[in-house]
């Protein structure tokens, strides 16, 4: 990157005196929009075969220019080409390299376009790339899950409301439940992609051009599904990008959630799961330490995208039209949001399949804080008793339980007839643990009979 004004604007004709140094370093972007280099090429490629194509320049040109992009694109891959904050951006660099290489002909790119439709299609491009990518890493992810509820379908955990013992649960309902959040978001990224590949190019700087562009010949050669129906609209929106940024947030969000959850079970306290070591960090001081950092830096990131979708937020609030500079500013956020997610996602798939359950410990849980309670409750209303007074019974029973020091499956049938003389001794199987998931056994439920239809189901949703 060079340091400042070695390379001539393009732009300078009404100028009198140079860019303030600070102006220049202030106002650049190729240190951050270099990496959009590919898409701009592509971009610029379609544009100059449809100005071939419409007789704004010869054959003989759009072909050297061809040329020149290839070239260029392959010194950027080889890490040959200058970038230059005197030539302010990506669009600038390419283009005045290409004149450098070709001489006249690279002139002659930008007929009919401006930057502004140029960097709108751009980014949609890179967005277009990125939306495929992170569904493949949630299907990826998801498989992994899908993978893990399979082995685990029969494995006894407590769930929680409040953070407190509520019902039994398996384990593989568990793990579905992560997979369903990415489901939904897998699902949201696709939507969103339809609102992403549309194409502005040709609205050149906010109002078209007078030349006599054909957009849906280059609209099919970068492979958009349509063109923007307003030019002042196109080179100033920016809410697909926002949108696109809000699933990032709520795939955080999700991962965040997630990463809460493992980060409580690795702990000693919990101990219903080791972190393989290879995920795990120790401490400069106690040397006993292994701590859950993966995914405490996942939690961490996702304040950082929900920040960056705020930041999107407040860019575009109150732009008037058409395209202002403060779009500008929109890269950084947006490549964050992209980036933390591609490497979060990535980890999570890795590091799913070696989590090591201690089933052991999950079911000891699972008999504390009388977890069956709402099985008894149900029991008695099989029975002919109303909820309201079966859950009476149910609660001064467990208050005895505590009081004693037992759980509900430990009391004596004599005991537990001191509360309701409807109780027999067939009360005994569905205060067990397996009995409890058994029961739930519809569909959405925690049986593991469920739990191995929903794989089915889910798989299926993959595969198809
Ligand atoms: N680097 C600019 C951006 O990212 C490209 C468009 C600049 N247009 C302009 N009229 N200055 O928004």
């Amino acid at each position: 990157m060079s340091s400042q004004q070695d390379d001539k604007k393009l732009w300078d004709g009404r100028f009198a005196e140079r860019t303030n140094v600070l102006v220049e370093a202030f106002s650049e972007s190729v240190s951050f929009d270099q990496r959009l280099y590919a898409h701009d090429i592509l971009g610029s490629m379609a544009h100059a075969k449809m100005l071939a194509e419409v007789g704004v320049i010869t054959d003989t040109d759009r072909d050297n220019i061809l040329k020149g992009l290839e070239q260029i694109q392959l010194d950027i891959e080889r890490d040959d080409l200058f970038w230059s904050t005197g030539l302010e951006d990506v669009h600038m660099n390419i283009e005045a390299r290409l004149t450098e290489r070709i001489g006249e002909a690279g002139k002659k790119l930008h007929t009919g376009r401006s930057r502004n439709d140029q960097i709108a299609t751009d980014m949609r491009l890179y967005l277009r790339d990125k939306v495929d990518r992170i569904v493949t890493l949630l299907k990826t992810v998801r498989s992994r899950l899908i993978d893990r509820a399979e082995t685990e379908a029969d494995t006894i955990m407590p769930g929680f409301t409040h953070m407190q013992v509520a019902q039994p649960v398996t384990f593989g309902h568990h793990l579905m439940a992560w997979q369903e959040m990415f489901r939904r978001d897998s699902e949201r990224m696709q939507d969103c992609r339809k609102r992403v590949n549309v194409m502005p190019l040709g609205c050149a700087a906010l109002a078209g051009t007078s030349y006599p562009i054909n957009r849906h010949m280059t609209m099919k050669l970068l492979g958009f599904e349509a063109v923007t129906e307003n030019s002042l609209d196109a080179v100033s929106d920016r809410d697909f990008a926002i949108e696109f940024t809000s699933v990032c947030a709520l795939i955080m969000t999700h991962l965040s959630r997630l990463s809460e959850e493992i980060i409580i079970w690795a702990s000693p306290q919990f101990d219903f799961i080791e972190l393989p070591d290879s995920f795990c960090t120790g401490s400069s001081i106690m040397p006993q330490k292994k701590n859950p950092d993966v995914p405490e830096l996942i939690r961490g990131r996702a304040g950082r995208v929900t920040g960056d979708l705020v930041a999107l937020l407040t860019l575009m609030k109150s732009q008037p039209l058409a395209y202002n500079r403060d779009n500008q500013s929109d890269k950084e956020p947006l490549f964050n949001a992209a980036d933390t997610v591609e490497i979060c996602l990535l980890l999570l798939a890795d590091m799913t399949p070696l989590i090591k359950t201690k089933a052991d410990h999950m079911r000891k849980a699972a008999l504390c804080g009388f977890s069956t309670a709402t099985d008894l409750t149900d029991y008695l209303v099989r029975k002919g008793i109303p909820f309201r007074d079966a859950h009476k019974i149910v609660g001064k029973s467990v208050a005895y339980g505590i009081k004693n020091n037992k759980d509900l499956s430990e009391f004596s049938l004599d005991e537990l007839q001191q509360f309701s003389q409807q109780i027999t001794d067939d009360v005994y199987q569905i205060l067990t643990l397996e009995g409890s998931v058994a029961a739930r056994n519809h569909i959405g439920g925690t049986a593991p009979e469920q739990v191995r239809a929903a794989i089915r189901r889910a798989r299926a949703e993959l595969d198809s």
